[in-house]
């Protein structure tokens, strides 16, 4: 099958300082792929790279090829900034623009983006709240400030925001890890929905949840603290949950550490 993603020999830098290191893997479109390892492994980092979001840390710094279909990311003359409208971004908390409006909150990638009509707006805007499980909560309160939702419910609308400008691939980093239980299940639940029509990469420290939302599941380790990240191996979740090739996989995922 096509890949949507493919990263071949991917290094990345703070400074002088190498925090991931030679890192290949390739991602088909229309699943999930889930990120796990222990902290400061270089998990975000990696994501970061993916959608050149790393470069905007002072000192960030890529090297090696990251193929988003047939665009090479990194390219000559290719503009991060329509990098990051294709492979949108969702964060550990959930980050509404505090003083807009649920609506202006999920417009607003649009608006950025081009000239549209009313009612062109609030097609996309209750086409993609309803994509994030959050219309019916909302349909009534659509120009209260989107600051005023429960966190579950600014995470969901932050996933709204997020496909609103139909992007191929999301994103996500740690997307339930600020979130009560039920949150984090009505997330865990979209997830499985959104594959149907995005490419998802998510970061978790969930070994549960890493198992119940993906289709495949990369293993990042680092040999000691000051030492880059390795992606230790990808494989389907199924398999690396039951009987990885790497001792220090089923350690991780046993609890033995990190
Ligand atoms: N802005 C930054 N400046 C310098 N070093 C950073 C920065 N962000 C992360 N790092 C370092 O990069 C390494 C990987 O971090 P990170 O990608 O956040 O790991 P993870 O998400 O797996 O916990 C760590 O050693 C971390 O301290
Ligand atoms: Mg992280």
């Amino acid at each position: 099958m096509a890949k949507r993603i493919d990263v071949s020999g991917l290094s990345a830098y703070y400074g002088p300082f190498r925090a991931i290191e030679d890192i290949s893997m390739t991602v088909e479109p229309r699943s999930v792929t889930a990120f796990i390892g222990p902290s400061g492994c270089g998990k975000s980092t990696f994501l970061r790279t993916l959608n050149r979001m790393h470069e905007v840390t002072p000192g960030g710094r890529v090297e090696g090829k990251v193929m988003l279909d047939a665009e090479d990311l990194y390219g000559t003359g290719v503009d991060p900034v329509t990098v990051r409208r294709e492979v949108g971004m969702v964060f550990q908390r959930p980050n509404p623009f505090p003083t807009m409006s649920v609506y202006d909150n999920v417009a607003a990638g649009l608006r950025l983006n081009g000239s549209y009509k009313k009612s062109q707006l609030d097609d996309v805007v209750e086409k993609s709240l309803r994509g994030a499980n959050l219309w019916n909560e909302v349909k009534d309160r659509l120009n209260k400030p989107g600051s005023g939702l429960s966190g579950g419910q600014q995470q969901r609308l932050c996933i709204a925001r997020a496909i609103a400008v139909e992007p191929k691939v999301l994103l996500m980093d740690e997307p339930c890890s600020a979130l009560d239980p039920i949150s984090t299940l009505a997330i865990e639940d979209l997830i499985g929905e959104l594959k149907q029509r995005f490419t998802i990469v998510i970061v978790t420290h969930n070994m549960q949840q890493a198992a119940r939302v993906s289709d495949r599941t990369a293993f990042f380790n680092l040999a000691a603290v000051g030492q880059p990240g390795r992606l230790i191996e990808i494989d389907d979740t199924e398999r690396i949950f039951s009987n990885p090739s790497v001792q220090a996989t089923e350690d991780y995922i046993s609890g033995r550490f990190g």
